[in-house]
């Protein structure tokens, strides 16, 4: 059952059956009005320069580079995700749920488009994903979070509590050994690295997400054979997690560099 394929998404999304995904974890453009560019660079030769740990400079050259557009005027953006959202509701089960991931470019307004069509008595939660990478403004608090918005189809949804990674406790001396030594379950913040430049899991596709951050996703919120899907796949990242995890999955990009990584990703 799992596959992956290039293709607009709306188009896959109106040939999927009514109520046949049981877990949809997605990260589509952001809404930034930009192209979303990253380059892969190679250090040592070239004619850049970087400046490294304690002032020091080091000459570095782009070796390859790859991008997706998040450059639609900011009403089409909504129009656009609205569309897919509309879709992506529709071809839920009934117990099956969304994970939405953005940022503060658009996640008010998706909050309460999602509010329209879930209903806002089926919002579960706002996980803050925050991470620290990366420049920071000078004039305002250093942007360093992501938006995760989970909506349930219907009154009931799946939650597996016991299999969620456990991190440890802020004041391990309040709590005692054994439970310190346990751990805790995470709330709706989660501190999590972005995937590091320099980490074997780099795929050099640009906003590439954690896979940790995917596999707890999946690991809460589906079970074992479970369908899980992510229209918007990029590098495939929720198709590696949901894979490892025991589930099938359905990937969708319409860039074909992201489903050719995607595809070496999961084999
Ligand atoms: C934020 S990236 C996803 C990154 C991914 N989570 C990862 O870990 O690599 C958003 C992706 O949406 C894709 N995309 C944009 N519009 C699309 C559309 N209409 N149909 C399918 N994919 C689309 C882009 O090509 C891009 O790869």
């Amino acid at each position: 059952m799992s596959r992956i394929e290039c293709a607009d998404n709306l188009e896959v999304l109106r040939n999927l059956p009514d109520g046949s995904v049981d877990l949809i974890y997605t990260d589509p453009p952001f809404g930034t009005g930009k192209r979303q560019r990253l380059d892969t660079i190679r250090t040592g030769t070239g004619d850049g320069v970087r400046l490294g740990f304690g002032g020091r400079e080091y000459p570095f050259e782009v070796v390859g580079s790859m991008e997706y557009r998040d450059d639609l005027p900011f009403e089409q953006y909504l129009g656009f995700i609205e569309a897919r959202l509309r879709e992506m509701h529709r071809v839920l089960k009934p117990e099956g749920s969304l994970y939405l991931h953005l940022d503060h470019h658009a996640v008010h307004y998706v909050r309460v488009m999602l509010d329209v069509i879930f209903g806002a008595d089926r919002f579960l939660n706002e996980i803050i994903w925050a991470y620290d990478y990366g420049g920071r403004h000078r004039d305002r608090w250093p942007r360093k979070h992501d938006s995760i918005l989970w909506y349930a189809k219907g009154d009931r949804w799946t939650f597996n509590r016991d299999e969620i990674d456990r991190i440890p406790y802020m004041a391990p001396g309040l709590v005692g050994p054994e439970k310190a030594a346990r751990g805790k379950l995470p709330t709706d913040v989660w501190w999590m690295t972005i995937v590091p430049t320099n980490s074997a899991e780099r795929t050099g596709y640009p906003t590439q997400k954690p896979l940790s951050l995917a596999s707890r996703i999946i690991a809460a919120s589906s079970n074992t054979g479970d369908l899980v899907a992510d229209f918007f796949c990029g590098s495939g990242t929720v198709g590696l997690a949901a894979q490892e995890l025991g589930r099938e999955y359905l990937l969708v990009d319409i860039n074909p560099e992201a489903i050719e990584i995607a595809t070496r990703r999961l084999g």
